[in-house]
């Protein structure tokens, strides 16, 4: 199969892979245990990933060899094809599954060999738009007030009318002070800074701007994501130390103060894909019925830019799966 034929048929394929990772955390939803609701989703989408007909190599994981026993950082999956670099994360919002809240996904992101930043796991400062927006209205090196500012004149809008979203976390209390003193709204989310990202691209979100630091491999999937979707992202990866520092020379990384643009971040023709684990802005969560195991993915390409919506109704009659 050619590389051309296989990016087809993968946005197709890759639905499996983040479903099986969904249904496998959403048993241990609501059930106080991260680490189990982690541990059955990276079974089963490794399970699913060994299954698709390419030569995939882990690129954004579950961490290092030494500390992550199933898809670590370059693991090869895949049952033999074509060669991808693969960005993944079976359970986005571990903390949120565990607690049954919103917007827990299981991702995927596919590109070809050399596509994905290898991005450590350290902090990444994140901003980040919708699409539709003049390039280069946000800009990690300009202040919180500059960059509300110039997203509310393109989008025609006043500073007060706009909504920021900001991960609630004390590192965060100048940036939402900053925020407060113009006056625009603040969603303040739990985890999860993905779905966060990616709301920004939704109308119905009422969220204009995505703004701070989380993962930076949550980084590199939500550039992926905006790849396909449309909108604009910066991220700069931040060390609090000397080891994660090393690390990222380990990867290749000698400028550790770049700003990497979502171009840098997730090149060339990129596959995403997201099925809801908890119920959220823009997915399903996967629900448990006497039909069956339904689920709600998202699947797209950037290149096509064809964005699909999955709800697949899982075990259908057979009482067991529920
Ligand atoms: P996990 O699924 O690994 O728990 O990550 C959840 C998350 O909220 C990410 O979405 C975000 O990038 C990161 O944690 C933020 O890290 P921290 O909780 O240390 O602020």
């Amino acid at each position: 199969m050619s590389n051309k034929e296989l990016k087809r048929t993968l946005v197709l394929e890759v639905v499996r892979v983040t479903e099986a990772g969904a249904i496998a955390a959403s048993a241990l939803n609501g059930r106080g245990d991260e680490k189990a609701a982690d541990a059955a989703a990276v079974e089963a989408m490794r399970k699913a990933f060994n299954e698709l007909p390419i030569s995939g190599r882990v690129v954004i994981g579950e961490g290092e060899r030494d500390e992550a026993p199933m898809l670590f950082i370059g693991e090869e999956v895949g049952a033999g094809g074509p060669e991808v670099d693969i960005a993944l994360d079976p359970l986005e919002g571990t903390t949120l599954c565990a607690k049954a809240m919103a917007n827990a996904l299981a991702v995927v992101a596919i590109t070809e060999r050399g596509g994905l930043l290898n991005a450590p796991d350290v902090y990444m400062d994140k901003i980040a738009v919708g699409g539709g927006l003049p390039d280069g209205v946000i800009d990690l090196d300009k202040s919180p007030t500059e960059n509300v500012e110039a997203v509310a004149a393109a989008k025609g809008k006043d500073v007060k009318d706009m909504m920021a979203c900001v991960l609630d976390r004390p590192r965060h209390a100048k940036l939402i002070k900053e925020l407060r003193k113009l006056g625009c709204g603040i969603t303040l989310i739990g985890d999860g800074d993905v779905a966060g990202v990616i709301a920004t691209t939704d109308p119905k979100t009422g969220i204009d701007i995505y703004m701070g630091s989380g993962g930076a491999p949550e980084g590199v999937l939500a550039a992926a994501a905006l790849r396909c979707i449309g909108g604009q992202m910066q991220g700069r990866l931040l060390f609090r130390n000397d080891d994660e520092r090393a690390r990222a020379h380990k990867w290749g990384i000698e400028d550790l103060n770049r700003k990497y643009t979502m171009m840098e971040m997730a090149s060339g023709d990129v596959i995403f894909a997201a099925t809801g684990v908890t119920d959220g802005s823009m997915l399903d969560g996967v629900h448990r019925t006497s039909e069956g195991v339904w689920t709600d993915t998202v699947s797209m390409r950037s290149k096509t830019k064809t964005i699909r919506r999955v709800k697949a109704l899982h075990g259908h009659g057979k009482v067991d799966m529920v």
